[in-house]
């Protein structure tokens, strides 16, 4: 199994993992390497995505916050991430995208030569990241008329946990939307059991159990791999995990979507944003933060707030024709070189200005991190500090046409915060973008 999904690509040298996450000793908080040994009675294992991405607990609770809990007392409980599925116009172009520019490998694919004559599909993986694109082939598949309504965009955040019926009957009882009941889905390589329930818009979540399972990703699907040719001293990759999931959701319904993660999936909640939190002259919104008891699954949930003119969520709601995911977080332990390898094979984020970096509360305040300063203020990177430590964080203008979703990049140093400080000045700078679209 192991050897099928790596056989052709470059294999991440451990000491080099090593390497980069050597940050870790600036921040006492993750100094102490005894904090994620699984105790008697805890559950804190690495997924197999992570096994196989050769990351350790250590890691992890840098890179995303992982923590230890009483998983026998989750009513619903979730190991991590399965896989973040998009819709797209075009799958085959983006996943060249995907490899080219974000440095992803492809692992498996289902499409017409498979039997699959609706859509093609494509698996691709950085680190314990599966991002799944599919785009229809069929000119009369429901994928059509998603990705007309809603641009590309995710459709599905699929979980993976470990009893696909406890959630289920959990999720019944606590009154979500039940978009599939748990069934079996079997081929030569095994059975995978899965359900999905609904959430925001017209996202769903489906819920994996894969532990009986060794195919490339679900059944129908083979393996592949990419025939892009990697630049001899390119990174192995750029990304190790997946921080979170912002949701967008409509005015006034942002309690509503906590409540459904609190009480269907015993989410717990980790942050609070609102009002002047994050408020510039023009525009305002509020957040809230819900968490999987292990913290791999975060999910930063907006709404609008009333001010004098429309804000970044406002436009989103617009332009993806109503809820969604908003920007995904990729974890990585050394953001300097990952936007640098970005940049130089493209990619664009959004301008920080230089006033960002020059002024002297903001200086006060960011204290000292890994680098100088110089160093973040030329590549844009934005930093926040709270009492736990701080975070670096950059994000990209948006991945498609529409003004809807985009990336952000984010190395934690003991922070498990998202950048609560630097939403004002991103949002003037996001503000700008607006404009110049004539969307303010
Ligand atoms: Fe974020």
């Amino acid at each position: 199994m192991i050897d099928l999904l790596t056989a052709g690509r470059h294999r991440r040298d451990p000491a080099s993992t090593l390497a980069s996450m050597t940050h870790s000793t600036l921040n006492p908080a993750t100094d102490d390497a005894t904090a994620t040994q699984p105790a008697d009675g805890s559950h804190l294992e690495l997924t197999q995505a992570e096994r196989r991405a050769e990351l350790d607990l250590q890691q992890l609770k840098q890179l995303v916050g992982l923590v230890d809990y009483d998983i026998d007392k989750d009513p619903f409980p979730v190991t991590g991430w399965d896989a973040i599925v998009f819709v797209v116009g075009n799958a085959t172009q983006t996943a060249h995208y995907y490899q080219s520019a974000w440095g992803m490998t492809l692992e498996a694919y289902n499409g017409p030569e498979h039997g699959n004559r609706d859509h093609k599909a494509f698996v691709l993986r950085s680190g314990s990241i599966r991002f799944v694109v599919k785009g229809a082939v069929d000119p009369d598949s429901p994928l059509v008329a998603h990705q007309a309504k809603h641009g590309d965009g995710v459709v599905d955040i699929a979980l993976e946990v470990p009893d696909v019926d406890r959630c289920v009957a959990q999720a019944q009882k606590a009154g979500a939307t039940i978009l599939e009941e748990a069934h079996d889905v079997t081929d030569e390589h095994g059975t995978v059991r899965v359900a999905a329930i609904a959430t925001y818009g017209e996202t769903r979540h489906t819920l994996v159990d894969r532990s009986r399972y060794t195919g490339p990703y679900l059944p129908g699907y083979v393996a592949k791999n990419s025939t892009l040719v990697r630049r001899p001293d390119a990174p192995k990759r750029l990304f190790q995990a997946l921080d979170h999931i912002v949701g967008n959701v409509e005015l006034g319904k942002m309690d509503e979507w906590v409540g459904f993660y609190n009480k269907v999936m015993g989410f717990v909640n980790m942050a609070e944003f609102v009002g002047d939190d994050i408020a510039t002259d023009y525009s305002a919104l509020m957040s809230k933060v819900v968490a999987n008891g292990n913290h791999r699954v975060k999910f930063p949930l907006n709404e609008p707030a009333i001010a004098k003119k429309r804000s970044q969520i406002d436009e989103y709601l617009d332009f993806y024709r109503g809820p969604g995911a908003q920007h995904l977080a990729l974890a990585t332990g050394d953001i300097l070189r990952t936007v640098d390898e970005l940049r130089a094979n493209g990619i664009e984020f959004l301008d920080t200005p230089d006033s960002y970096y020059e002024d002297p509360e903001l200086r006060e305040r960011i204290g000292e991190v890994r680098v100088p300063i110089e160093e973040l203020q030329s590549r844009g990177i934005l930093v926040d500090r709270d009492e736990d430590g701080y975070l670096l964080q950059i994000f990209t203008k948006p991945l498609g046409d529409r003004p809807t979703v985009f990336f952000e990049l984010i190395e934690r140093h003991g922070s498990l915060g998202f950048g609560k400080g630097n939403f004002k000045a991103l949002f003037v700078a996001l503000e700008r973008e607006q404009d110049i679209r004539g969307n303010l």
